[in-house]
């Protein structure tokens, strides 16, 4: 049995994200009315997150894929790199990057900037969590589900060394 550290402190429980998530859907529903949206998950933190998000969305839908990873270096200035690209062509589609935390910002930033130059007709930034203490990059994001403590997370997806995003919850390990 996967056993839970004591010193983890849960943060949101399944029943609050999945109420937070409905409201971002109805969010979305209601602002892409009659339009098609393209939906590009970052892998993979986000795609607990948007496996629920999609099936709240009552709209023409399609998503995709895009893999990046990021290094911090001592001049923290991250360099982020695109490790798996999408698969599908983003000019003139609506499109929504969907994401699971925003710390420094440089990851969203950097999928922000390269999504942009292939010319979507719109493009808006959802992310589940932000954790704003840290931003080292301006960012205007569309959709936030919760503004979190300065923690780090884990669960939904979310990991720490590659464990725990099974959990259903939101906990905070430090
Ligand atoms: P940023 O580029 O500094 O904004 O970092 C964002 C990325 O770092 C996210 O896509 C996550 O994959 C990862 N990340 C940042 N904070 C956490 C956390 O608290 N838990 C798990 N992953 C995190
Ligand atoms: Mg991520």
């Amino acid at each position: 049995m996967l056993e839970i550290p004591s010193y983890f402190q849960r943060l949101y429980t399944a029943e609050e994200i999945d109420k937070r998530v409905g409201e971002l859907a109805a969010q979305i529903n209601r602002d892409y009315a009659r339009r098609k949206v393209h939906l590009v998950c970052v892998m993979r933190g986000a795609t607990v997150f948007m496996a629920d998000l999609v099936r709240k969305l009552d709209l023409e839908v399609t998503y995709d894929y895009i893999c990046v990873h990021s290094y911090e270096s001592s001049s923290s200035s991250g360099v982020v790199r695109l490790s798996k690209d999408l698969d599908e062509n983003v000019e003139s589609r609506h499109v929504i990057v969907v994401e699971d935390i925003i710390d420094s910002g440089l990851t969203l930033n950097y999928i922000k900037e390269n999504l942009q130059s292939r010319k979507p007709a719109s493009m808006a930034l959802c992310t589940l969590l932000d954790r704003p203490h840290r931003r080292k990059i301006d960012l205007s994001l569309d959709y936030v589900g919760f503004v979190i403590p300065d923690k780090f997370v884990v669960g939904y997806g979310l990991d720490f060394e590659q464990k725990w995003r099974q959990l259903p919850d939101i906990w905070a390990i430090n």
